[in-house]
């Protein structure tokens, strides 16, 4: 067993079908250049960044050494570059980059073992989720969700009669900003939201059923190279978002101020607040009109590694 080992995992954006998703339809989801670390010692008490650790605090943690861990207690220092409810996937990438160190202490990594479990997490610490944001920061680069097993795929995991297809996505470069509102958007309330719309409104679940072809439609011109129509896709999907509740005046503002320079923008992850996403060939001009508008602009960098020891 190694004295101190250290593992990071990336946060994300998704492109295209955040929210459906969790319905069991597509999404398409990139790895960023914003990281979680963490490290792990063997200690005569648990800690917590200097403190001792109260699991009730941290529902992922707890759920990770209850179900994934038999060694002794440890010594866990996390370091996260991507704010809490940012949207930018920052539980995922935690629970990725923790379970990640839990088996580096005790041998490798196996990537689909901590896709797996980082899902199980989140689904505890949320009451519910999808597996996009936990396999794309586990495998990194890009990934589509699937209902059927295609070319390139990964794993496939099923939980509450929905089935998920995790696939590799290679995408051609292209520039994204990421506007960030600075206002906490909860992922756990939003889904129950949308969750109860679905349940009592038809309107909801054809906006969901669109949102299934848009996600495909994406792909199919991510394939092509055709930035243009994913744009355009993807301001269609943030209207959708809008119709499902979870966009508000902070994200509608920063994907309008984007708009004029950008081939389309969206809301980004859960919503609420959190980030939104501009895809376009006017990066700075995209960062000063989400500036002028009192958001924090952020030029993404893609195809980044998943998870990996430091
Ligand atoms: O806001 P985030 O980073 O937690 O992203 C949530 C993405 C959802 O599709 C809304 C939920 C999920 O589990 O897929």
């Amino acid at each position: 067993m190694t004295s101190r080992i250290s593992v990071s995992a990336p946060g994300k954006v998704i492109l295209l079908g955040e929210h459906s998703v969790v319905f069991g339809r597509p999404a398409i989801a990139l790895a960023i250049n914003k990281r979680f670390n963490c490290s792990l010692a063997p200690a005569s008490e648990y800690y917590l960044n200097g403190i001792s650790l109260e699991p009730s605090r941290h529902p992922h943690i707890r759920h990770a050494l209850k179900h994934y861990w038999e060694g002794g207690p440890l010594d866990i220092r996390l370091h996260s570059e991507l704010p809490s409810g940012s949207g930018l996937g920052s539980s995922a990438a935690l629970s990725v980059a923790f379970v990640g160190s839990l088996q580096a202490m005790s041998g490798n990594i196996i990537e689909n073992k901590v896709a797996k479990a980082a899902f199980e997490m989140e689904y505890a610490a949320q009451g519910r989720a999808s597996p996009v944001d936990t396999s794309v920061s586990t495998h990194g680069g890009g990934i589509i969700i699937t209902r059927e097993e295609g070319l390139n795929h990964l794993w496939t995991f099923e939980k509450a009669e929905k089935r998920w297809c995790v696939h590799d996505l290679q995408v051609p470069t292209m520039t994204l900003v990421v506007g960030y509102t600075g206002i906490n958007g909860p992922t756990g309330p939003l889904l129950t939201k949308v969750k109860n719309y679905y349940d009592k409104s038809g309107f909801a679940r054809e906006t969901i059923d669109d949102m299934e072809n848009i996600t495909l439609e994406g792909q199919n011109a991510l394939h092509k190279g055709d930035l243009e129509h994913l744009g355009r896709l993807m301001t269609r999907n943030h209207k959708m978002l809008s119709i499902l509740g979870v966009s508000c005046n902070e994200l509608n503002k920063l994907v309008n101020a984007a708009m004029p320079y950008s081939y389309g923008a969206k809301l980004t992850g859960a919503g609420g607040g959190g980030s939104m996403i501009a895809l376009t060939d006017r990066p700075d001009e995209v960062c000063n009109a989400i500036l002028r508008r009192g958001g924090t602009p952020y030029k993404v960098l893609t195809g980044v590694a998943g998870v990996k020891v430091e």
